[in-house]
């Protein structure tokens, strides 16, 4: 429902964070559109020229404006959208503030024109560098609202020197019809710049649609290697997609948070999604996310920076932990499962092909049905390894309720003959032979296992220095030269506060001035790190969020480094026991709960699949 445009009264403008909000092309269609998705519009067509430097025209088919409220509409502080000092308290709305169009009508050329939805005769006023040019007069317009802005800073030419070049300004208009396109599923919207149409998406309401959009603005990829998810808790919801570990980046260009449908920069959100991916992937590389995170209105301040991208919770903690909470669940539930790109083969490449070793082997199992397959593989096995035990610790999963891939590949086989007992083949398979000395290729009851030996070899030595990080009190190292911290009086009550999480953690840090700490003894494993750095991360963390996870994060990052380097490294020629010892240790790793590390280290493709390759039966 339309309230109508009210101009606040002084009082009421002075609590409201003001400020220069039109920088860019960019952030004047950020105003317009969201003036649009206010008016409750289901289409949105969006025009713009030269990067929005010459023209950006937002139509909209929302409720529209009447005549006589059109020239209020451009004034500032005139909003319909609060009128009460309380009501920036429940703000339900992406603006509130009325200084949108009166700011870039200051600045440009602008010509509104609107029809409200019971009216039959559309209006326009035109606004020439904050100048009235017209009373509104009657045109031709359906109803909803059409802002036209031509010639940007054509007044302020000083402003026009901070704009970059056209393709630059382009692309950041670019980025808030993605953010739009993302956090809106509900509205229609076409971007058109300089007459070329770059991108359309229809209305998406339900997962399918959503996933089609995001797929066209976000990439395939993603939409592939992404999960969704969601949660809904009294106060507070998180829904959205997850890149899967695998699909880290090198930037934080497919990041994307909405606090009720609002794109927000902020750092305790950034912390706790970052968290929810530490340890799985690697240093360096970044998640890629689309989340949404609904709270009740009144519980977020969002009058906070004019630029509205920034919020304030009533209370930081309880959202930084329920946002960690659910998302560290939803990619610890996750499985390495990984989409396997069809591989293009040439048929010469097949046939001259010499990477596959133990070429006897392969074709003698692949003569076989597959029951016989598993037998012989399993029997193949029990004279390889004593440790290897089928049918008790490959069985043995730790935790009925774990839904990993162990257990979803798990396949039991029945033998008639040799042994009595049920018999399973293990998640990775037998081991075929390798490739290229890089790969195992393995085989078990879905069909092929492609396994990187050396990310393989690395996860597990990761899991296993991990574990006796764990188990270990962690040693200390006594530091021959104590390192002197000047730190806030804040800090230096922090880190009296949290001794003995530093002490549990192998620091000695001691407070011996008001404004200084010295620490005297480092974790051993940190020996090689910037220990001053991390000690000040860790205060400015307690400061923030009141907990830090970096002595953490770190230990993990030099455990990734010393596995890495300490690992099997390519091309080196394996038994065929040592891949299948290989392999064993790599499903207790799987099997133990913990998760991956970022890289990929094994991939399955299933009977059916390779089918497909194939067109196999037509
Ligand atoms: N496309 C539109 N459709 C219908 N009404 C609109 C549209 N654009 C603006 N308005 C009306 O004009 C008023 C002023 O818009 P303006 O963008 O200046 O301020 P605001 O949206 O209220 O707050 P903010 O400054 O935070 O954006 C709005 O409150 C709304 O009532
Ligand atoms: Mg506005």
């Amino acid at each position: 429902m339309r309230t109508p445009i009210n101009q606040l009264d002084n009082r009421l403008v002075n609590q409201i964070a003001a400020g220069e909000v039109i920088e860019r092309p960019s952030s004047l269609l950020k105003e317009l559109i969201e003036n649009s998705i206010d008016a409750n519009a289901a289409l949105l067509e969006v025009q713009i020229e030269r990067g929005g430097l010459k023209r950006i025209t937002v139509k909209d088919n929302g409720y529209g404006i009447p005549k006589e409220e059109l020239l209020l509409a451009l004034s500032r502080h005139a909003t319909s959208r609060i009128s009460q000092f309380n009501d920036l308290f429940q703000v339900n709305t992406l603006g509130f503030r009325g200084e949108g169009l009166p700011s870039i009508a200051a600045v440009s050329r602008l010509k509104l024109t609107s029809r409200p939805m019971d009216v039959d005769t559309a209006y326009e006023v035109k606004v020439y560098g904050g100048m009235k040019v017209s009373d509104p007069k009657p045109t031709a317009h359906s109803i909803g609202s059409t802002v036209e802005v031509l010639d940007l800073f054509y007044n302020t030419p000083a402003r026009r020197k901070f704009l970059r070049t056209e393709k630059t300004e382009f692309k950041y208009c670019d980025a808030i019809l993605r953010q739009i396109a993302l956090s809106h599923f509900d509205v229609e919207i076409s971007f058109v710049h300089d007459g070329k149409l770059i991108f359309h998406c229809l209305k998406a309401t339900n997962r399918a649609e959503k996933e089609k959009r995001i797929s066209r603005i976000c990439g395939s990829a993603f939409a592939k290697q992404s999960f969704y998810f969601e949660d809904d808790y009294s106060a507070m919801s998180l829904s959205g997609w997850m890149g899967l570990p695998t699909f880290s980046r090198s930037q934080r260009d497919l990041q994307y948070f909405f606090v009720n449908h609002r794109v927000v920069k902020d750092n305790m959100i950034s912390h706790a999604v970052r968290r929810s991916y530490s340890d799985i992937i690697y240093n360096g590389r970044h998640p890629a996310f689309i989340l949404f995170f609904s709270i009740s209105p009144n519980l977020v301040d969002v009058n906070v920076h004019p630029t509205k991208n920034k919020v304030r919770f009533r209370d930081n903690r309880a959202v930084h932990d329920y946002i960690y909470r659910i998302l560290h669940r939803s990619v610890a539930q996750r499985s390495p499962e990984q989409v396997i790109p069809l591989p293009i083969l040439s048929f010469d490449k097949i046939r001259n092909s010499s990477g596959i070793r133990h070429r006897e082997e392969y074709g003698r199992y692949a003569q076989k049905n597959t029951r016989n397959m598993a037998q012989e593989k399993l029997q193949a096995c029990d004279s390889i390894t004593s440790s290897i035990k089928f049918g008790d610790k490959m069985l043995a999963l730790p935790n009925p309720e774990d839904t990993s891939v162990a257990r979803k590949y798990q396949a039991k086989v029945n033998l008639s003959q040799g042994t009595k007992s049920e018999q399973v083949v293990p998640l990775l398979g037998f081991a075929l032979g390798q490739i290229k000395d890089i790969y195992i290729l393995s085989e078990n009851m879905e069909g092929m296992v492609i396994v990187d030996m050396h990310a393989a070899h690395e996860r597990i030595t990761y899991e296993y220095l991990k574990l006796d990080l764990d188990r270990q009190t962690i040693r200390s190292h006594l530091m021959l030269v104590p390192v002197i911290l000047n730190v806030s009086i804040r800090e230096a009550e922090l880190a009296g506060l949290y001794q003995q999480q530093f002490s549990n953690l192998g620091f000695e840090v001691d407070q011996i001035g008001e404004e200084q700490l010295i620490i005297r003894a480092i974790p051993e494993l940190l020996v090689p790190a910037d220990v001053e750095t991390l000690v000040r991360n860790v205060l400015a963390d307690l400061t923030e969020y009141g907990k830090s996870d970096r002595i953490e994060d770190t230990c993990n990052e030099i455990l990734s480094s010393v596995a890495y380097h300490s690992s099997v490294q390519d091309n080196r020629k394996l038994t065929v026991e040592e891949m299948n010892a290989l392999l064993r240790q790599m499903e207790e790793v799987e099997c133990s709960g913990q998760r991956s590390h970022g890289r990929t280290t094994w991939i399955s493709v299933s009977l059916s699949e390779l089918n497909k390759w194939f067109v196999h039966g037509r």
